[in-house]
């Protein structure tokens, strides 16, 4: 770059119109966020250590050579080109050699489920993965019970959470601006942004707490009723697991989406509460605005 290229630059730079830096994140949301962040990370990690002890799903009640009910299976199988590993979805099957079924681990070839790259501990160790995976659920309902009654406290939930029947006649303007790359920064979330942290927190994180705890012999002796609501013990599992399998959609589209509209302005917000708008925009937060 020529040094007149340079001086343009930095006059745009310079000439950029900026908005107001607010005050937009509460200190307990930005903490429960990163206390359900790190949980996340080992309960997804220690949850597929779980699931190699037993790499099939079912729906119903029970499952067993007797029935006919499951839908999903990872497993390794001889073949004339030597061992593969397969998966199979509703009867359909697929190799999955390298990642599911069969991968190596520390140069050895391993005949499990997941790889060893995604759980905790990296070996088979059932125990562990239990230790760890109920631990870390009980941070996450922690987390998940302060944020709930903060955020009630605090104005979170209704600002931000609940959908307004403006955010549903905005909804489809919003998508179309996402789809077009096109972020607004302002005080509160975008409509589609509500959507997502709704279904997360209504949704996503309710069903995969209950479905845990319909598996548990405990809750099943206090609370037979809540493993029938799911249609029995195996359907309980497969809801569980489908809805792990959205949780890790939603953190690769909301890590997507960070990245996309500004990781810097958007995880000061995270960490510091401070979040820079779009030029124009209101801040209706002026106790803590900053002059800057
Ligand atoms: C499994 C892990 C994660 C989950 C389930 C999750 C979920 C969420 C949810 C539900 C919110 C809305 C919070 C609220 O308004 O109270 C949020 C906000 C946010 N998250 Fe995450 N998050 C995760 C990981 C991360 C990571 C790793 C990053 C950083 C790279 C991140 C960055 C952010 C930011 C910057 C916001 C504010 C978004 C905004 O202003 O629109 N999150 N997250």
């Amino acid at each position: 770059m020529t040094d007149q290229a340079i001086d343009r630059v930095e006059v745009e730079r310079e000439a950029k119109p900026k908005g107001p830096l607010i005050y937009r994140q509460a200190i307990l949301t930005r903490v429960t966020h990163w206390v359900w962040a790190i949980a996340m990370f080992f309960l997804l990690l220690s949850g597929l250590q779980i699931w190699n002890a037993h790499p099939a799903l079912y729906i119903g009640a029970q499952s067993g050579f007797e029935f006919n009910n499951e839908i999903l299976r990872i497993g390794a199988e001889n073949t004339d080109a030597g061992p593969r590993g397969f998966t199979t979805v509703f009867g359909q099957k697929f190799d999955t050699t390298g990642v599911l079924g069969m991968s190596e681990l520390r140069g050895n070839s391993n005949f499990v489920g997941f790889p060893g790259w995604a759980t905790i501990p990296s070996f088979r160790d059932l125990a562990t993965g239990r230790v760890v995976h109920f631990f870390f659920a009980w941070i996450l309902v922690g987390a998940l019970a302060i944020w709930l009654v903060s955020s009630l406290f605090n104005g979170h939930l209704w600002r931000d959470v609940i959908l307004k029947p403006r955010d549903f006649r905005e909804l489809p303007r919003d998508i179309w601006e996402h789809i077009r790359f096109r972020f607004h920064h302002r005080r509160t979330y975008s409509p589609l942004q509500k959507v997502a942290y709704f279904g997360v927190f209504f949704i996503l994180f309710p069903l995969i707490i209950l479905t845990g705890l319909a598996m548990s012999p405990t809750m099943n002796a206090g609370w037979p009723w809540l493993v029938e609501v799911f249609g029995g013990r195996q359907t309980a599992r497969t809801i569980h697991f489908i809805v792990m399998v959205l949780l890790v959609l939603f953190f690769v589209v909301h890590i997507a989406m960070v990245v996309l509209a500004g990781p810097i302005n958007e995880l000061r917000s995270m960490i510091t509460g401070y979040y820079r708008t779009s030029p124009g925009t209101e801040p209706d937060a002026p106790k803590k605005e900053k002059s800057k």
